[in-house]
Parts: structure tokens; sequence; C-alpha cells
């Protein structure tokens, strides 16, 4: 099983960027995790992250012939770019979203996502730890088909 985490703008600011919002974990911490988890599980994880919307396009694109789901974290993008979601469905790979924040408590702006209908599920507001659920859900829901 081949697994592929996903960041989004700013997301390699993680750490120092707005402490109070998304916390102290570094987004290399995160991956750590992550990779700790899933090679506990026997999945394959790779991680990416960008700050440019095409780059974040392509990487879909050409993970699509050997990645069974996608964890991603759209950051910025999630709430303004309808290329990033024409991305996802062209390539019909799973995925699930994540949020660090719990964007329906924060400004109107964020509360909308073009992603999350098309996502197998979303998690938002529980930090670092949202990733940790997102790769269970994704290796349950990869293993149930
Ligand atoms: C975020 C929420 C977004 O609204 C914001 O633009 C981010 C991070 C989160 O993880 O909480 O960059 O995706």
């Amino acid at each position: 099983m081949q697994i592929l985490l996903i960041n989004g703008p700013n997301l390699n600011m993680l750490g120092k960027r707005e402490p109070e919002v998304y916390g102290h974990t570094t987004l290399l911490d995160i991956e750590k995790r992550l990779n700790q988890i899933a090679s506990a599980k026997g999945v394959n994880l790779s991680s990416f992250q960008s700050n440019a919307e095409h780059v974040l396009i392509d990487k879909i694109h050409s993970s699509s012939p050997h990645t069974d789901g996608i964890i991603i974290n759209p950051a910025a993008f999630t709430h303004t770019s309808v290329a990033l979601r024409d991305a996802l469905l062209s390539v019909h790979t799973p995925f699930i979203e994540v949020h660090l924040s719990n964007i329906h408590q924060r400004e109107s702006f964020r509360h909308h996502s073009y992603l999350a209908d098309i996502a197998i599920g979303t998690i938002v507001g529980l930090g670092a730890s949202g990733y940790e659920y997102a790769l269970d859900a994704i290796i349950k829901h990869l293993q149930q088909q």
C-alpha cells in the first residue's frame, strides 16, 4: 500500500507560523511520526510539500499510477482552488482532507472547502494528531476495498 502525504502553502513554516493557531510541531516532526506509524503497519508513505498550486497539481497527476491513497492538507488552496479539486478528480485516488485548526471556528472565508465533498472524509481542529487519524482512516478505507 502506497500513501502520499501532501501539504500545501505555508505549512513548511509549521512550528514558527502562528503557533497559537497551528501549534509548535514542525512539518518534519509530522512527517517523521507518520513514517514511523506507516512502517509499523507495513505501509509505504511518501511526503511532499509545496507552496505552488501547479506543483501540487503536477504531483497529484504524476503520483497517480503508484499511489493508493492521499492525505492532504491543502492549506489556503482549500478555500480557493478549483484546479486542485479538478486534479484530485482527474486521478480518482481516494483522499482524506486534514486541517490542523478548526476552519469552521475561524473567519467565514475558511468555512468553505473546494475539496471536502469529494474527500473520503475530513479531519479538522485536532492539530498534528489529525494527520495520524487520517493515516489510520485511509489505511482502513483501502483495506475495505
Ligand atoms: C489550514 C487552514 C487554512 O485555512 C489555512 O490557510 C492554512 C492551514 C489548517 O491546517 O488549519 O494554511 O489548512
